[in-house]
């Protein structure tokens, strides 16, 4: 027989435990506060777009090998905490570029953004501004220079450059950004020609998205995207003129596979503000950047989206920073999926990182919010490993902080 005494539950017992919290009547800010991680935005923004718009952004190039590494680099790294620090308050902030950012990640430029979501570049710059980070406005995007800059009116703007075969336009576009503020340029290098993106190919992919029998039966689950779609301005690029071909003959037809560190030289003279190469993937070509005297490199293979089985920008970080860390900042992008890839990458050396499709999984699964919740997850997720790792800034983050699995890791 039990041995233990019960008792009816007292009113006074029972009070504390039930607390009913007001339903949140929004069923858009019910799904983002759900998404605990850049994981949980991708698999709402999958439910939510169309598949053609949801394969380009988390699509790559040939078998994906570059971007699938890209992320398990960041996977196998092991933290090695200091304890017994002081780290009630901690300062994700630092000088990125000549001024102040508040956290060490900046809105990677991405093309064709109104096709993930009507709010597309509006959403990413005016989440920047209010996060204190930068926003990178593509050559490709979808909103204008200057509708960006109106929009984001005190937040930080850089704008990314391809070089055209056309270079008179090339020139007017970045006269364009210097008078609308934007402060840095970033000089784009790894798309001579297009990646081969197939999912793409697969899904007859067009700019905008056709009308077909498969393109309506996949529109019926989302109707919320093809609303928006069909009830906001069409989809014009911000420097382009219009197009309707398929990505990669529009890439083809527009980059110039003939452009060369001379082209950076003459575009270096022409910028008034700070220049960032964006592509390096070699530490020869790191030097030669110091050497032109560029401010910042990007190690970065496009998120996997141009050469498949390029290197791991995460394992040729250590050997760029120990050789040219002093003459240039050294920032990174590419497979970033949490605020920890960050911190391992800071640690690494990395002065600066870019996110692209982190944010664009919350952009599609929410609009603004969803890329204010996106920056909310990296930004805790940050923090939270810099108080456990026993850091209160991000310069006392250092490569003894973070191993990498030996498998993975030839380098280190
Ligand atoms: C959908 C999409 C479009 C992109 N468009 C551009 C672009 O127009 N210009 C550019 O320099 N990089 C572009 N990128 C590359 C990003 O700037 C960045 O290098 C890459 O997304 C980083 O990898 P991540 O997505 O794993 O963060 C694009 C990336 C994605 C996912």
């Amino acid at each position: 027989m039990s041995t233990v005494k019960r008792q009816w539950p007292k009113r006074h017992d029972l009070a504390p435990l039930v607390q009913f919290t007001r339903p949140e009547l929004s069923a858009k800010k019910r799904r983002l506060e759900k998404a605990l991680t850049i994981e949980d935005l991708r698999r709402v923004a999958k439910r939510r777009t169309p598949r053609a718009a949801f394969d380009y952004t988390d699509g790559a190039a040939d078998g994906e090998v570059s971007l699938a590494r890209a992320r398990e680099a960041f996977a196998d790294v092991e933290f090695v905490p200091s304890i017994l620090r002081d780290v009630s308050s901690v300062d994700t902030s630092r000088e990125v570029l000549g001024e102040r950012v508040a956290l060490p990640l900046g809105i990677a430029p991405t093309g064709f953004t109104r096709m993930m979501h009507t709010e597309g570049e509006i959403a990413g710059a005016t989440a920047a501004e209010a996060a204190g980070i930068p926003f990178v406005l593509s050559t490709m995007g979808t909103t204008s220079i200057e509708d960006v800059a109106a929009a984001a009116q005190g937040g930080r703007k850089w704008f990314q450059l391809y070089m055209w075969k056309d270079r008179d336009r090339s020139m007017a576009l970045v006269d364009r950004a210097a008078k609308a503020g934007y402060d840095t340029l970033l000089v784009t290098v790894d798309v001579p020609v297009a990646g081969a993106r197939l999912r793409d190919v697969r899904n007859g992919m067009t700019i905008p998205p056709r009308l077909s029998a498969r393109t309506v039966a996949n529109a019926i689950p989302r109707p919320a995207w093809w609303i928006n779609f069909l009830t906001t301005e069409p989809l014009a690029f911000a420097s382009l003129d219009s197009w309707s071909g398929t990505v990669a003959e529009l890439l083809d037809t527009m980059f110039d596979p003939t452009v060369t560190f001379e082209d950076l030289a003459w575009i270096r003279e022409q910028w008034p503000g700070k220049v960032s190469v964006k592509g390096v993937q070699s530490l020869a070509d790191a030097h030669r950047l110091a050497d032109a005297g560029v401010d910042a490199i990007v190690l970065s293979n496009h998120g996997g989206r141009q050469l498949d089985r390029a290197p791991v920008p995460f394992h040729l970080l250590p050997e760029v920073v120990k050789e040219i860390g002093g003459d240039l900042e050294v920032h990174l992008d590419t497979g970033i999926m949490s605020g920890q890839d960050i911190v391992a990458a800071v640690a690494h050396g990395a002065h600066f990182t870019l996110i692209g499709r982190a944010y664009l999984y919350g952009l599609m699964a929410g609009g603004r919010d969803g890329v204010d919740r996106a920056i909310e997850i990296l930004r805790g997720q940050i923090e939270r490993t810099m108080q456990l790792l026993g850091v209160r800034t991000l310069d006392e983050l250092e490569p003894g902080h973070v191993r990498v699995l030996q498998r993975v890791a030839p380098r280190f």
